[in-house]
């Protein structure tokens, strides 16, 4: 995956031209998932379709995509129903995920938060896993998972070992030291969201803005650069064309390692 992500949530009918302006100003991954309540996939798909036609190539970009429990949506409108079989309700959002996005493969699927029972937790993913060797799919993983012993137990049982974590990065679960030293040793991709959102006292910290001045970037572009350096691939959800551009530069400058300390002592 490139180290920077776009992410598709909450931007209703936007959400067409947002992709395609993503796509076209050099963006590499989207983010997106079968869950109507929070995402347009259908839309991304569209998106998707205007950027190739416009000579973005699909085998440049990564596209992810996630299933969503039942407890993650709105049942007046979900791609399967709330009685079928735990299996079925997986196979119909992935089938539901290949027709929005137009795609017969999906570069990165997700399983979008963890449930219960675990039993069926183990049954999707290994269901998630025959995608894979179907070659349906390119790489597995989870989202929202923030017990460390939970992950652990999903990558020790998993054939196709998990390859991405994806979380909101934030003070509340101390952002996920444990978790993320874990997906370093396994080689596993830690993307973060809300990272703007859920951080402004980083973002206003003098730390960061003492970095604005010396390297002449956004707090924004500092932030992102800095989550670049640890390890962590940022999806970002901006709107506006201007900051797609601006964040997609984070790649002319380099933070030195004390700079990155210091911007570190601030996760706590
Ligand atoms: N797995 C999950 O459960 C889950 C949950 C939430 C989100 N996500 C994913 O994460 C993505 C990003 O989440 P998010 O939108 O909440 O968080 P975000 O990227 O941290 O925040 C985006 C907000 O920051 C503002 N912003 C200001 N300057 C910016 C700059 N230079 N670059 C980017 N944004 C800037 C944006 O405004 P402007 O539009 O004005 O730039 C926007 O309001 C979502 O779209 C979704 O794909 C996943």
């Amino acid at each position: 995956m490139p180290n920077m992500i776009y992410g598709t949530a909450w931007k209703k009918e936007n959400t067409t031209k947002l992709v395609e302006d993503a796509l076209l100003s050099g963006f590499k991954a989207i983010d997106t998932a079968c869950q109507p309540r929070h995402y347009h996939e259908d839309l991304v798909g569209l998106g998707l379709e205007n950027a190739f036609k416009k000579g973005i190539k699909r085998e440049d970009i990564s596209v992810q995509t996630k299933f969503t429990p039942i407890s993650g949506q709105d049942v007046n409108n979900m791609p399967y129903f709330t009685h079928d079989d735990i299996i079925i309700q997986l196979e119909k959002s992935f089938l539901k995920s290949k027709e929005n996005l137009k795609l017969d493969f999906i570069d990165s699927y997700l399983i979008h938060s963890p449930f219960n029972p675990i039993e069926d937790m183990v049954k999707v993913y290994r269901t998630m896993e025959e995608f894979v060797q179907n070659g349906e799919v390119g790489q597995l993983g989870i989202s929202n998972c923030y017990d460390l012993k939970l992950f652990i137990y999903l990558y020790d049982i998993a054939k196709i070992k998990p390859k991405v974590l994806q979380n909101r990065f934030y003070a509340d679960s101390k952002y996920d030291k444990e978790l993320r030293e874990f997906c370093k040793q396994k080689d596993i991709t830690y993307q973060s969201f809300w990272s703007l959102t859920a951080n402004p006292h980083i973002l206003a910290s003098k730390e960061i803005s003492d970095l604005v001045k010396k390297y002449e970037k956004t707090k924004e572009q500092i932030f992102y650069k800095f989550l670049n350096q640890i390890g962590i691939t940022p999806l970002n959800g901006t709107r506006s064309k201007e900051h797609m551009k601006e964040d997609l530069q984070i790649d002319e400058f380099v933070l030195e390692e004390n700079e990155v300390d210091c911007i570190k002592s601030l996760l706590n």
